[in-house]
């Protein structure tokens, strides 16, 4: 699931968690970054707004290196036991972000994040499509923003702007979907793409 801040990725995997554990379906969450306890102390480093100061390459060797360890401990003993894995964000967040945001390239996000993934790939990417200042507004009555978050508009601008690309550039693999949509609206699409992919044909 991925998305701009704000933009509602977390009560959308709430509700799909559900439906598909009605149906029967065991479900694993993920969350990056974080998701195990390296990656929750990696998160605390890469989020801090203390460290003004961290060059961009860091920052992706960081968001990897949560990867690597949230693939090798949960993503992939779940696939094995056959269970199905919901991501809050996954490498698509640091090719925009990363990528396009900090103008570090798609293409090396992806050569980097390659060591970290292995053979692990999503089937299914849902991109929850909200313009940046629409986000913004909806975080404002949060209390701290994290070193991310207080990144000027311009910059969460671009990474709207790259997720669109992506999803354009890959129709198959990423589905966008209007976030400004009812809750219930968008969580009946989110079904929708989950059976066509994955329980029929
Ligand atoms: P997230 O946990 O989704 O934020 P929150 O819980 O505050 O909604 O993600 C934290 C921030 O990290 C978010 O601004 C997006 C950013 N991010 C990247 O820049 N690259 C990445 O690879 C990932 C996974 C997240």
């Amino acid at each position: 699931m991925e998305g701009p801040d704000g933009s509602g990725k977390t009560t959308q995997i709430d509700l799909l968690k559900r439906y598909l554990e009605s149906k029967g379906y065991d479900i694993v969450i993920a969350r990056e970054p974080g998701g195990t306890a390296i990656g929750e102390v990696i998160r605390k480093i890469i989020l801090n707004t203390e460290y003004q100061e961290m060059s961009y390459m860091t920052e992706l060797l960081l968001y990897a290196a949560a990867r690597a360890q949230l693939v090798n401990q949960v993503i992939k003993p779940a696939l094995l036991e056959r269970k199905a894995v919901i991501c809050d964000r996954f490498v698509e967040s640091s090719a925009v972000y990363q990528g396009i945001g900090r103008g570090l390239g798609v293409d090396t996000v992806y050569e980097v994040n390659n060591y970290a993934l292995g053979d692990v790939t999503p089937k299914l990417t849902i991109f929850m499509d909200l313009e940046a200042e629409e986000g913004i507004k909806r975080k404002e009555n949060q209390t701290e923003l994290d070193r991310m978050e207080l990144e000027d508009l311009y910059f969460h601008k671009r990474v709207v702007e790259g997720y669109r690309k992506l999803a354009a550039l890959y129709p198959e693999r990423i589905v966008s979907l209007d976030a400004t949509l009812p809750i219930e609206t968008i969580h009946s699409m989110i079904v929708e793409e989950v059976e066509k992919r994955f329980f029929k044909g």
